[in-house]
């Protein structure tokens, strides 16, 4: 089966390195499509020259976040969902307009949501090509903690590992989880809502998809970790704002 892997994305200093590093991931993965969106009222030129060159088989989108939904300088990122309305851009794609691409006449293919800033082992793309509904897996460094993860017993889920508000219905973060494409499509109404409160993003997903004793445990039972929720730093400014005032700024026709 194909992966298809949805991955929000924004304008900022980090984005064309976070690419990067994601794409020269995803270049070892076999059978994978790329469904990178951008949250941006157009495409940019930056994103469309990446994608271009990667050598990767992807789709371009992008839609923008609302403004009473996003961010806003200096608010604490918790505050509010973020590529929730991207998520969901990709996930029409794939179900209405997914025709054309090799492999489309079929249902067979996984649902993976990839952020643009973690760390994704090559081994947990085969855990998950055999997801039959929703499959699941350790995250590293995620929710104040070294690690959060589904709880086996006898080969099922019975509990999740976490240190906050375990009562979530799926305690479990974006990079935790797959979905089959046969369950996307077979479950049109399934998305995410850009309006939960902090922590229910995943789970106003999963919700109408899965029952926890129905989730698939991957990555050995989930005793792995295979993916971190890495963050990376916001670089400082302070010396390009210095020379730019001066008319000394670095050049803008080169693209970082
Ligand atoms: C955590 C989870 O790992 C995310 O999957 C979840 O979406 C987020 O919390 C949330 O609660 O909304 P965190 O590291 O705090 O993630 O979030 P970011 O990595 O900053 O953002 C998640 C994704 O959305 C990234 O791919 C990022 O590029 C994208 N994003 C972020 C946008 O598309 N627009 C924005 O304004 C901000
Ligand atoms: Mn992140």
């Amino acid at each position: 089966p194909t992966i298809y892997v949805i991955t929000p994305t924004y304008t900022r200093f980090v984005q064309k390195a976070e690419l990067t590093r994601l794409a020269q991931t995803f270049l070892h993965v076999p059978q994978l499509h790329w469904i990178l969106v951008e949250d941006s009222p157009h495409k940019t030129p930056l994103v469309s020259g990446f994608l271009a060159s990667s050598g990767l088989a992807y789709t371009h989108l992008h839609t923008p976040t609302p403004r009473d939904r996003k961010l806003q300088e200096g608010d604490p990122s918790w505050l509010k969902p973020r590529g929730a309305e991207q998520r969901n851009e990709g996930l029409r794609w794939l179900r209405e307009d997914r025709r054309g691409q090799p492999g489309a006449d079929t249902q067979l293919g996984v649902v993976y949501f990839a952020d643009d800033d973690n760390t994704y082992s090559l081994k947990l793309f085969e855990e998950m090509r055999g997801t039959q509904r929703v499959s699941v897996w350790p995250v590293g460094l995620v929710g104040g903690m070294r690690y959060e993860r589904p709880v086996v017993e006898a080969g099922k889920v019975v509990r999740f590992h976490t240190g906050w508000r375990p009562s979530r219905p799926f305690p479990l973060d974006m990079a935790g989880f797959a979905v089959s494409l046969k369950l996307v499509i077979a479950n049109q109404d399934a998305c995410f809502d850009g309006d939960a409160p902090m922590g229910f993003l995943e789970s106003s997903f999963l919700q109408g998809l899965v029952t926890m004793d129905e989730l698939e445990p991957k990555a050995e039972n989930c005793t792995k970790v295979l993916v971190w929720h890495t963050r990376t730093e916001k670089p400082k400014m302070k010396r390009e704002e210095a020379l730019q005032k001066q008319g000394l700024g670095s050049d803008t026709a080169v693209e970082v």
